[in-house]
């Protein structure tokens, strides 16, 4: 990961082929993820984490649906 002056932070992106929907994202960050009518997860503030750089988000999924960019 390249960090630019320090100001450049993860972004989660979500693969929705393998998100099975468990919820285990928005769980943790509910701020980032949410659950949508298609039952998968959708980020919907990729700046949103402050603590963890989401990497606990990536840890949580059971699928590794979760990547940082
Ligand atoms: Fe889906 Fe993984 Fe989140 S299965 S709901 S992206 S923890």
């Amino acid at each position: 990961m390249k960090l630019e002056g320090g100001e450049r932070m993860p972004k989660p992106i979500v693969d929705i082929e393998l998100c099975i929907g468990c919820g285990a994202c928005p769980e943790l960050c509910p701020e980032v993820f949410e659950m949508r009518d298609d039952e998968k997860a959708h980020v919907i503030g990729p700046d949103k984490c402050n603590s963890c750089d989401c990497q606990a988000a990536v840890d949580s999924c059971p699928v590794q649906a979760i990547t940082l960019e």
